[in-house]
């Protein structure tokens, strides 16, 4: 594994540059060592990971993007204690990860709230669970609420909200136990365009006002290079570490940055790395229905 930089960017923009120094510099939060998964199937054993290694400093923006089927969600299971590993090791905070624990939260592309809960109880239960007395997790699921702009909401049913607002709760339900690490499994998959775009604004704005390491994991390109510090790339079959790459696009990051060139650059750069020259797309099998028309190919 490398940890590459974009010709000269560092040249380009120094302030851009002296970030990634002082990020550098922060505590490790998350270290991957030598991480192997390999699942027993009926047709013989599947290697899921392999041998994946690397870090995560404090309150840095991770994403993990490669094709599907690379092991994005097993990597991510395994760091949030709810898969083993067939070898290789997880600390947080410098702790061997054994089992999930509250230092780690996670949010999941489906809607995983409880659907008999309101929103106020649903971000109150981790708390409670925890032996936060009722008064106390209750003010706390305000004040994270209020964080992710749903106060108006406390007392509505997962039913009566939008797609958006259920992952907004999510979001507020899993750093009411107030995780080290967030770890994300494309969260915004199953949203429209227009709904994801705001709700990559409203975690990075979450991002900002908590004390929060992020690993999100996405398909989606421009979501990688919008939201991340750095971008974990894996190769599919078995997954392995392709790059860590740095995304030199400043921060705070907006929208109209997606068509400037050091956003276009670094885009281009992790496309090469997913897409390699000679891995252009296999004919799908054709099933033809109607017959041949020049117009329409
Ligand atoms: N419980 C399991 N038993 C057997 N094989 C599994 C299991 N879970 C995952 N796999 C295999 O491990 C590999 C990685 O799967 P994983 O779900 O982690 O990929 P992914 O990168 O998250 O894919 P996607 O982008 O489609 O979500 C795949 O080959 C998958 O078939
Ligand atoms: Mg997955």
């Amino acid at each position: 594994m490398t940890t590459s930089t974009l010709p000269d960017y560092r040249e380009q923009s120094p302030e851009v540059a002296a970030r990634f120094e002082r990020l550098q510099q922060r505590p490790v939060t998350l270290e991957v060592r030598d991480l192997t998964k390999r699942f027993a199937t009926p047709k013989g054993s599947v290697t899921a990971l392999e041998n994946v290694s690397f870090r995560v400093h404090q309150r840095e923006f991770t994403c993990v993007i490669g094709p599907s089927g690379c092991g994005k969600s097993t990597l991510v299971r395994i760091l949030a204690g709810l898969e083993t590993a067939s070898s290789g090791e997880v600390l947080v905070g410098g702790e061997p990860v054994s089992g999930p624990g509250p230092d780690r939260g996670m949010v999941f592309q489906g809607y995983t709230l409880f659907p008999w809960l309101t929103v106020k109880e649903n971000v109150m239960f981790g708390p409670k669970m925890a032996g936060t007395p009722d008064f106390a997790a209750e003010r706390e699921a305000r004040q994270w609420i209020e964080m992710v702009g749903l106060s108006k909401f406390e007392n509505a049913y997962p039913h009566q909200l939008s797609g958006g607002m259920k992952q907004r709760v999510a979001i507020a339900r899993a750093l009411a136990n107030q995780p080290r690490v967030l770890f994300m499994d494309e969260p915004f998959g199953a949203l429209d365009a227009q709904t994801r775009c705001q709700m990559q604004e409203y975690l990075l704005e979450i991002w900002k006002n908590v004390d929060i390491t992020v690993v999100f994991i996405t398909h989606d390109l421009d979501e990688a290079v919008f939201l991340a510090d750095r971008i974990l790339v894996l190769d599919p079959n078995p997954g392995r570490v392709r790059e860590f790459v740095e995304v030199p696009v400043p921060r705070p990051r907006a929208p109209s940055q997606l068509f400037e060139p050091p956003f276009m650059a670094i885009r281009k750069h992790v496309d090469g790395l997913i897409h390699p020259p000679g891995s252009e797309k296999k004919e799908a099998p054709v099933v033809r229905l109607a017959a041949p028309d020049p117009d329409v190919v």
